[in-house]
């Protein structure tokens, strides 16, 4: 009753009752952040590892500068298979370096972590990269026939194409001294050959003037889901989405989206004309699209359009900026060791023998180029880091335990540079590839392309991509490092460099 007439004699009015509310919203947000830390505290308990700061986690000690992923080897050194890191107050991966925890996780179907994936959705969609339980064994199922080797085959000469017209470009380069950008001319071309080989587009994107507004998108996105992971307060949607990064986040998603809905949009208007499958495969060679236009599962389901939609957003970009990460970071690695470079021009003008065209036979006849492909991707993966949240516990090769809930984070860059595994990790040694040494080691001690159900289903895409331009590359060229200009590491969904990967050319001499 006194309490009543307290209340009654306090004259609330609405700034009071604004602020005693806020006050209770700020109350409620840190009492339940307060027990989801706790919570993520006790999933990685048993792993100790370099002290967070209780806010920041450890986003303050990475510098964005290159050295970030060589920090998180660092820490491997001293943290043996696994250790967590933090970004922000209540979110942290434990990150495994060790092939033999790898290997558990990998194992398993468990689903993609959420957080970086999650702030992938609204770009990519629920496709083959991000979705789940039933919907991506269905996927998978239906666009593994995408990758048999009859569909791969006649892709060779499309990629040779996209080559050739990124090495004529080239050729103002070879006739200057000055080192020049790699990853944006790559880009290009491994872009025009995902239009080419999986939509059957032919693009002007490699001679159009300027870099394609598509690709500048795709970085714009990549670094935008950098920033938002390690900025926690962005983890919440609405505050990602209120904010200026969010508007810019939305642009570039439309502009993803615009280029793919126009590829599908003439597909299908080219469809109405052929309206049967038959008469299409007589025609020209079923592509990834026809794949995903046609797949019809054992009841006579096929892809409803939003999920087409996804799927071509995922293939547009995994199967252009990956390659473009790869290719660049090899070219890199050739042109820093000539000895290299020199046997595998060898091996390439024996199995070319005059022709300016790699053929599908010819993929399986050039060894060590292979292994120095392996290696540049051993140093340098496409793909640095992958993640999992695991729906169970898993006990690890040493008997420490993840509870269910933990996100696990898979340090592909961790595992392939950890001393534990590889003698003279940071040295570029393609004959660590030979099969009598890569027999000696851990299966999942190399895992560019991840491993076990939900591996890379394009891997012989690229590898075949990227057998076929650097072939081509080294018959016409001479690739030279320019010391003064090194690449800088970047995590950003896939793995840049700061400020670009550059190298010099020159023709290569006929007699030499
Ligand atoms: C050098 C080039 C490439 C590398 C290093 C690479 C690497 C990877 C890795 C590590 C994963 C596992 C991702 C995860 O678990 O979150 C993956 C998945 C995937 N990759 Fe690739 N990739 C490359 C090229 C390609 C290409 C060319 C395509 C398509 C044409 C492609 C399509 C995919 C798809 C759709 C998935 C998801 C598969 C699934 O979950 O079932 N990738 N890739």
């Amino acid at each position: 009753m006194a309490f009543a007439e307290a209340l009654g004699n306090l004259q609330l009015n609405w700034p009071h009752i604004f602020a005693v509310l806020c006050l209770v919203a700020v109350v409620y947000k840190s009492t339940v952040l307060y027990l989801r830390r706790k919570d993520v505290m006790r999933h990685v308990e048993a792993f100790p590892g370099p002290p967070p700061n209780w806010l920041f986690g450890h986003v303050l000690q990475f510098k964005q500068d290159g050295t970030d992923l060589d920090t998180i080897v660092k820490w491997g050194e001293q943290y043996p298979y696994a250790f967590p890191v933090w970004f922000g107050p209540v979110a942290c991966y434990l990150n495994i370096h060790h092939p033999d925890y790898a290997k558990t996780i990998l194992a398993s179907s468990e689903p993609k972590g959420d957080l970086a994936y999650s702030f992938l959705r609204d770009w990519i969609g629920e496709g083959l990269l991000l979705s789940k339980g039933q919907k991506w064994f269905r996927h998978r199922r239906l666009l593994t026939p995408g990758f048999h080797y009859d569909v791969l085959k006649p892709y060779v000469k499309q990629m040779a194409e996209s080559a050739e017209i990124m090495l004529n470009k080239w050729e103002s380069y070879a006739k200057t001294n000055e080192a020049f950008e790699l990853f944006g001319e790559v880009s290009l071309m491994t872009l025009d050959s995902i239009m080419r080989c999986a939509f059957s587009c032919k693009s002007n994107c490699q001679t159009e003037s300027g870099t394609s507004a598509y690709i500048k998108a795709v970085y714009e996105l990549s670094n935008l889901n950098n920033l938002r992971l390690n900025t926690f307060p962005y983890h919440s949607n609405i505050i990602f989405y209120l904010s200026p990064h969010g508007f810019r986040f939305r642009k570039a998603c439309k502009v993803a989206h615009d280029h793919t809905e126009e590829v599908i949009k003439k597909r299908k208007e080219a469809l109405k004309e052929v309206n049967e499958l038959g008469r299409i495969q007589a025609k020209r060679n079923l592509d990834f699209l026809d794949i995903l236009l046609f797949a019809r599962d054992e009841e006579q389901q096929g892809l409803s359009d939003e999920d087409i939609r996804a799927e071509v957003e995922t293939f547009m970009f995994e199967g252009h900026d990956t390659t473009a990460s790869a290719l660049s970071y090899l070219f890199y690695c050739l042109a820093c060791h000539p000895e290299h470079q020199k046997i595998c021009r060898a091996e390439v003008n024996e199995v070319l023998d005059g022709k300016d065209y790699m053929d599908w036979e010819d993929l399986s006849k050039i060894p060590y180029t292979t292994m120095c492909i392996k290696e540049s991707l051993r140093l340098y993966p496409a793909v640095p880091g992958i993640a999992r949240k695991i729906t169970k516990p898993m006990t690890f090769v040493d008997g420490r335990t993840a509870p269910a809930g933990t996100l696990v984070g898979i340090s592909v860059y961790g595992i392939h540079r950890n001393a534990t595994v590889w003698e003279n990790p940071h040295v570029f040694d393609p004959l660590r590839f030979l099969p009598e040494n890569a027999s000696k080691r851990s299966p999942h001690a190399f895992v560019p392309f991840s491993a076990g159900p939900r591996n890379c289903i394009g891997q012989n895409f690229a590898m075949n991509e990227m057998k076929v331009a650097t072939a081509m590359a080294l018959k016409r060229y001479e690739l030279i490092e320019d010391p003064t200009l090194k690449p800088k590491v970047l995590p950003r969904v896939v793995l840049r460099s700061v400020d670009g990967i550059y190298i010099k050319i020159k023709p290569v001499n006929p007699v030499g």
